[in-house]
C-alpha cells in the first residue's frame, strides 16, 4: 500500500497528484476526515472539488474505498454524488465505491453545534469548515455516535431522532436561528435512503484480501501533517489522524504493508484559519503569491494565509511520516517573483536554534535564506533538464536540507503539468 499525504497545512495539491497516479492502482482509499476535505481536480478543462470521495472515482478500473477512519455526512455525500454525475456522466459510484460499515456518521445537528462553538466566545475559535466533523469525531470518542453500519438496524431512526432532539435542547440555550427539526430530519433520512444504494461492507477485510492477492492500494490523505490531531499545531488542527500511521489505523492495514509514502508540499506555505504560522508573509510578496496561486479555500472561498516554505516544519512532517519521496507543487507560482525565501531554521528566545519543529514556538524567529527566483515560465516544460538553473538550485537545496528526493515537480493545475524528476 502506498500513501499520499500533505506535509503542510493542507491544500498542497494532493487531489491533482492522486488523480494522476491513481490509474496505476487497483484501489484508492480515504482513511481520514470527511466533507471538510477539498481535493480539486481538473478534467477536460472543468474543475470539480471532491470532499468525501476518493479521487479514483473517475477511473473505470479503480475500486474506491471510504475507510473506517473517516466520517460520512449522508447529506453532503448525496450532493457530492449528484454533482459528480453531472460533472462526468460516465462515473458509476454505485459500482466502484465501497463504504466502511465502521465509518462514523455526521448527523445534521453536528454542523449546528460546530457553528455554535465557532461563533461562541466561550470556546476557542478553531476556524473549522463548519461541517460538523469535529462533533462526529468527538461523539465517536465519547462512544455516543452512530456508524454507517447502523443504518440497517431497525431502531436507527429512533436513535437518530434521540440525538437530534438532545442536541436541539443544547442548542436552544444559544441565540442561533435553528432550522426546524422536521426539516433537517427529512433531509437526513432522504440522504440515508440514497446512501443505501451504495455498497457498505467491512472495508478492512476487503483491503487486506486485495493486498494478499497482490493488488495495489493507494491510501489518500486529506488535510495534512501539520493539522494532525496528535502531531499538528494543536488546538488549530483537524480532528483526525492525517499521518502515515493514521492511514494504517484508518484502513485497518498493517504498517508492514506500506511501500511508498509520497509527501506533497507547495514551494511556499499556506494556512487556513487560526494557529501559529511563523513564516507568514504580511507584505506585498504574500499578496502576490495569494493572487497568482489563487490561494482561496476551495470549499469556503476564504483567503488563505501565505508564508515562506518552512523547513523546520517540513523536516518534522517528513520525519513523522517516513516520507520516501516528495512532490513539490506550485513552483510555477514563484516564477518571476522579485525574490523568494525559505526558512531554514528558527532562533528561539533563549538563543537556541531549532531545525526540526512540530510545535512551531510562538516567539520563534524564522531565519530566512533569500534565493533568486526563476523568471522563465515553467508551466509547459516536460523535462527536468530544461528547468531554469535557479529552480534546479532551489530543488537541490531542498533535497539536501530535507534528506529526501523530489520525485515529481508540479508546474501547473493541469493533469499534464507535472515533471517526473528521477
Ligand atoms: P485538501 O485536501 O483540501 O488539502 O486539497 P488539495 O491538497 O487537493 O489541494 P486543493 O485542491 O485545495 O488546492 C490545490 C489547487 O492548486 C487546485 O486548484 C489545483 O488544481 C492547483 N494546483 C495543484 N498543483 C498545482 C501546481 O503545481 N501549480 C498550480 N498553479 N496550481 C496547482
Amino acid at each position: 500500500m502506498d500513501i499520499v499525504l500533505g506535509l503542510q497545512w493542507g491544500d498542497e495539491g494532493k487531489g491533482k497528484f492522486i488523480d494522476l497516479i491513481s490509474e496505476g492502482y487497483d484501489i484508492a482509499a480515504r482513511f481520514n476526515g470527511g466533507a471538510n476535505a477539498g481535493h480539486s481536480i481538473e478534467r477536460n478543462g472543468k474543475r470539480i472539488t471532491l470532499k468525501s470521495l476518493p479521487s479514483g472515482i473517475f477511473m473505470k478500473g479503480v475500486q474506491n474505498v471510504i475507510g473506517t477512519g473517516t466520517v460520512l455526512d449522508p447529506v453532503s455525500f448525496r450532493k457530492e454524488i449528484i454533482n459528480l454525475q453531472e460533472f462526468d456522466t460516465t462515473v458509476q459510484p454505485e459500482k466502484n465505491l465501497i463504504i466502511s460499515r465502521k465509518a462514523h456518521l455526521v448527523l445534521p445537528t453536528y454542523k449546528l453545534l460546530d457553528i455554535f462553538m465557532e461563533d461562541n466566545p466561550e470556546y476557542t475559535t478553531i476556524g473549522t469548515t463548519r461541517n460538523g466533523i469535529a462533533q462526529a469525531y468527538s461523539n465517536k470518542i465519547l462512544r455516543q455516535n452512530l456508524r454507517v453500519g447502523d443504518i440497517e438496524s431497525t431502531d436507527f431512526k429512533s436513535r437518530v431522532e434521540h440525538i437530534l432532539k438532545r442536541d436541539y435542547r443544547l442548542l436552544a440555550g444559544g441565540d442561533m436561528i435553528l432550522p426546524s427539526l422536521e426539516e433537517i430530519s427529512t433531509e437526513f433520512f432522504e440522504a440515508i435512503d440514497f446512501l443505501k444504494k451504495f455498497i457498505r461492507t467491512e472495508t478492512e477485510l476487503f483491503l487486506n484480501v486485495a493486498l494478499f492477492e497482490g493488488k495495489k492500494v493507494l491510501a489518500e490523505g486529506s488535510q495534512a501533517a501539520m493539522l494532525d490531531i496528535d502531531h499538528g499545531t494543536y488546538p488549530y488542527v483537524t480532528s483526525s489522524s492525517t499521518t502515515a500511521a493514521g492511514a494504517c489505523s484508518g484502513l485497518g492495514v498493517s504498517p508492514k504493508k506500506i511501500g511508498e509514502i509520497f509527501g506533497i508540499a507547495k514551494a511556499y506555505c499556506t494556512r487556513v484559519g487560526n494557529g501559529v504560522f511563523p513564516t507568514e508573509i504580511f507584505d506585498e510578496l504574500g499578496e502576490e503569491i495569494r493572487t497568482k496561486g489563487n490561494e482561496f479555500g476551495s470549499n469556503t472561498g476564504r483567503p488563505r494565509r501565505i508564508g515562506w516554505l518552512d523547513l523546520p516544519a517540513l523536516r518534522y512532517a517528513i520525519m513523522i511520516n517516513g516520507v520516501t519521496q516528495m512532490i513539490l507543487t506550485k513552483a510555477d507560482i514563484l516564477s518571476g517573483m522579485k525574490s523568494i525565501a525559505v526558512c531554514t531554521h528558527y532562533e528561539l528566545e533563549d538563543g537556541t536554534v531549532e531545525t526540526v519543529s512540530g510545535s512551531l514556538p510562538e516567539n520563534a524567529r524564522p531565519v530566512l535564506k533569500w534565493m533568486e527566483s526563476w523568471s522563465a515560465d515553467i508551466s509547459n516544460l516536460k523535462e527536468a533538464s530544461l528547468l531554469p538553473e535557479e529552480l534546479k538550485n532551489f530543488l537541490s537545496f531542498l533535497e539536501e536540507e530535507l534528506g529526501v528526493s523530489v520525485g515529481y515537480l508540479s508546474t501547473g493545475p493541469g493533469r499534464e503539468q507535472i515533471i517526473k524528476m528521477k
